[in-house]
């Protein structure tokens, strides 16, 4: 247990004081868990979600435990994503990148968009990011040379977007800040990216890079608008969402990456 500076018990959990956190005030990186702090943000409030969720893949995370139990891990996530669609605004969108389990053979990209739809969320699209064969290097083949088992390895993430409601998101014209250009490249379903190269500069196993939440953020939304991720990580979203001048909150509950995604929004941390 810590205590606040106004002298109120801190769980270890729950890292936030209620009598000095102001929930709903925004652009700002909230430190604790996504299942807990999603209860307090204001319902259709946010525009935009854009998030990685961990994949539960066993990576080195500070705080977050990435070899669970799938039920545990998928029982989290529903809960998290459920908050999420309570807190867009009717017709806001929710962008999610997710790789599948694929030596285990779970489609957790299917059962995400099987769930929101449960919620009533539209499905709109499933972006594939080639990642330029950044996975190729591994040898997990299942079986080699036989069919007996063979692994098909993934070169490529997914990103599955929603729409709360309706499809349509009216918004200022003078709002709109995306290049036709752009426009024509990024709405075909196929984005060749490079994976980010600075992870250990930053001290995180797994950002991606700029141009993810960029052409998410500029694709969906409009100038002033209000983004969220609930797995922010060291903030990439966040930073990308000032940029771009739109309001943003990030939640994660590793003290380490919000003190690392706070710099860099302060400007006191970049590559
Ligand atoms: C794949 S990383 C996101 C990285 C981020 N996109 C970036 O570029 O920095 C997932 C993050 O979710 C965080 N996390 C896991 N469970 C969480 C929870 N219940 N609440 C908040 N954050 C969580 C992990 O600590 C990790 O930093």
């Amino acid at each position: 247990m810590n205590t606040c500076k106004c002298g109120v018990l801190l769980s270890d959990e729950f890292k936030i004081c209620r009598v000095c956190d102001d929930f709903n005030s925004l652009d700002k990186i909230i430190c604790g868990d996504s299942s807990i702090i999603l209860d307090r943000v204001k319902e259709e409030s946010i525009d935009l979600v854009v998030t990685s969720p961990p994949y539960n893949f066993g990576m080195e995370y500070d705080e977050h435990n990435d070899k669970q139990d799938w039920d545990d891990y998928k029982e989290k996530l529903f809960l998290i994503l459920r908050g999420c669609a309570f807190a867009l605004k009717p017709s806001g969108r929710m962008a999610i990148n997710i790789q599948p389990a694929f030596s285990q053979f779970i489609p957790i990209h299917h059962e995400i968009t099987t769930m929101l739809r449960q919620f009533g969320l539209l499905w709109r699209a499933e972006i594939l990011w080639d990642k330029q064969n950044y996975n190729c290097k591994t040898t997990a083949w299942g079986s080699w040379q036989s069919p007996s088992n063979p692994y098909v390895r993934y070169t490529h993430e997914f990103i599955e977007v929603f729409s709360k409601g309706d499809m349509k998101k009216e918004g200022d014209k003078e709002k709109i800040d995306i290049k036709g250009e752009d426009f024509s490249k990024w709405t075909l379903g196929k984005w060749e990216i490079p994976p980010e190269t600075n992870m250990k500069e930053f001290g995180h196993p797994a950002m991606f890079p700029e141009e993810i939440p960029r052409r998410l953020i500029q694709l969906y939304s409009y100038v002033g608008d209000i983004v969220l991720d609930p797995f922010c990580g060291v903030g990439t979203t966040c930073v990308v969402a000032k940029k771009f001048k739109r309001r943003y909150l990030g939640i994660e509950k590793s003290e380490k990456y919000c003190e690392t995604a706070r710099k860099r929004l302060d400007g006191r941390l970049f590559w």
